[in-house]
């Protein structure tokens, strides 16, 4: 038996699903304790956007560490955290004319989205959020409110309150639109008893929730009705952020102006653990200083890393490359869509397959890993397999992988028949 199973908590989840030790990694490639390589088309849920032991990003954490730099800071003032707060502002926010702040919290995505709660809810002194069917946020008790997954909320233990969930406007719910207006008409009318929102939450691509794309349509009419009513639109770019999409927020292009922006994973560039609000400077100034604390705010290995990782955004290699990749990733798989009983959607490359079937997908998840392929399922009972490898992924590598899965897919759906 190994200490997994013998001393681990029964909550383990993603351990019993790729049933091997790792022991190293460089980019899209993942090494077992038997020397199996193993193509990572997951990346740790969106995590590494710029591959397993980036060479730039570890070779300026070695330094950082060699020179004694600053490691732990609270939200204390440090070099690292001085240059990547410069270079987030004159790569990222500078070009697009944001003028929203950098709010640190405890580095991982389910904090940013429950500092991001905080403030609507302090801005505008209302208690109510609306977030979407099958969005995901995070499992503290604030962000798991906003989170749908019926799984995921009977684990909480108490009531999850002063969230309500609608229709998520991806282009396969023609009838979002229509319930946004009768929404709007509702928070606008007092005598409806409809309370006025704080906040909107949402992603533009439901990740977890299985790859849904919100329509640009829906979207700004979202953040249009978020105006009128005087709520605040936060977007959680968690997962879809960072360069996923093919550019660096999911919402680049959309027409939308975000109040508060949430931002984890893929910040922190090497798999090293950061989260960032992007706070729009009239929401800001509600926030009393301290008053949303986190001991592990500002991880400077993380700002090191976090500022390589931007220099990705310095030029439109990167992002160039993603298109070429996504382009290719739709091109293989396109195929597969014969078969009725399949579809895919996404943007950029976060690539959903949908099998339309549990059972199905986890047998494909199951054949891909013991072929050398790390893919997982997402959405209801996990029926979506989702394609979000490393974006850095050499062609190689992503080839093989596609046919891993090509093959996998063929082969469930056959006996499946
Ligand atoms: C969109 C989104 N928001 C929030 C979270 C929560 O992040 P974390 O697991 O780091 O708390 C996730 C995690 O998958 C996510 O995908």
């Amino acid at each position: 038996m190994s200490i997994f199973e013998e001393r681990e908590s029964d909550i383990r989840a993603y351990g019993r699903l790729f049933n091997t030790v790792f022991k190293t990694a460089r980019n899209a490639i993942q090494i077992d304790e038997q020397g199996k390589q193993y193509i990572d088309f997951f990346a740790g849920a969106g995590v590494l956007n710029f591959g397993h032991n980036n060479p730039r990003m570890k070779q300026a954490m070695i330094e950082y560490l060699q020179d004694d730099g600053v490691l732990h800071s609270l939200d204390m003032q440090t070099t690292a955290k001085a240059e990547f707060m410069e270079v987030f502002t004159r790569v990222i926010l500078e070009p697009r004319a944001m003028p929203h702040r950098m709010q640190f919290m405890g580095p991982t995505g389910t904090n940013a989205v429950e500092a991001a709660m905080k403030l609507a809810r302090r801005a505008t002194g209302r208690e109510h959020i609306i977030a979407f069917g099958h969005g995901f946020h995070g499992m503290t008790l604030g962000a798991l409110a906003a989170t749908a997954n019926s799984y995921f909320r009977n684990a909480s233990g108490v009531p999850l309150t002063h969230v309500s969930h609608e229709i998520f406007g991806s282009e396969d719910q023609p009838n979002a639109e229509a319930a946004l207006d009768v929404l709007a008409e509702k928070i606008l009318d007092p005598a409806s008893g409809v309370e006025a929102p704080a906040a909107f939450i949402l992603e533009t691509i439901q990740a977890e929730g299985g790859v849904n794309v919100a329509s640009a349509a829906w979207l700004q009419k979202l953040a249009r009705v978020a105006k009128d009513v005087g709520a605040v639109l936060i977007i959680d770019d968690i997962q879809a952020g960072c360069g996923r999409t093919g550019s660096f927020f999911s919402f680049d292009e959309l027409g939308i102006e975000p109040g508060i922006i949430t931002l984890a994973k893929g910040i922190g560039g090497a798999g090293t653990p950061l989260a960032m609000n992007l706070v729009h400077p009239d929401l800001d100034k509600h926030w009393s200083p301290g008053e949303h604390t986190g001991t592990f705010r500002g991880q400077n290995l993380s700002f090191v890393a976090g500022r390589e990782a931007l220099r990705y955004f310095e030029d439109d290699e990167l992002m160039q490359s993603v298109e070429k990749k996504t382009q290719y990733i739709r091109e293989r798989l396109a195929p597969l869509l014969s078969d009725p009983r399949l579809s895919i959607r996404g943007r950029g490359m976060m690539i959903g397959l949908d099998t339309g079937d549990s059972e199905r997908a986890a047998d494909i998840v199951k054949k891909c890993f013991a072929n050398g392929l790390i893919i997982c399922g997402c959405g209801t009972g996990g029926r979506v397999l989702k394609l979000i490898p490393p974006l850095t992924i050499p062609m190689a590598d992503l080839d093989a992988g596609l046919d891993t899965l090509i093959h996998a897919v063929h082969s469930t759906m056959e006996e499946a028949a």
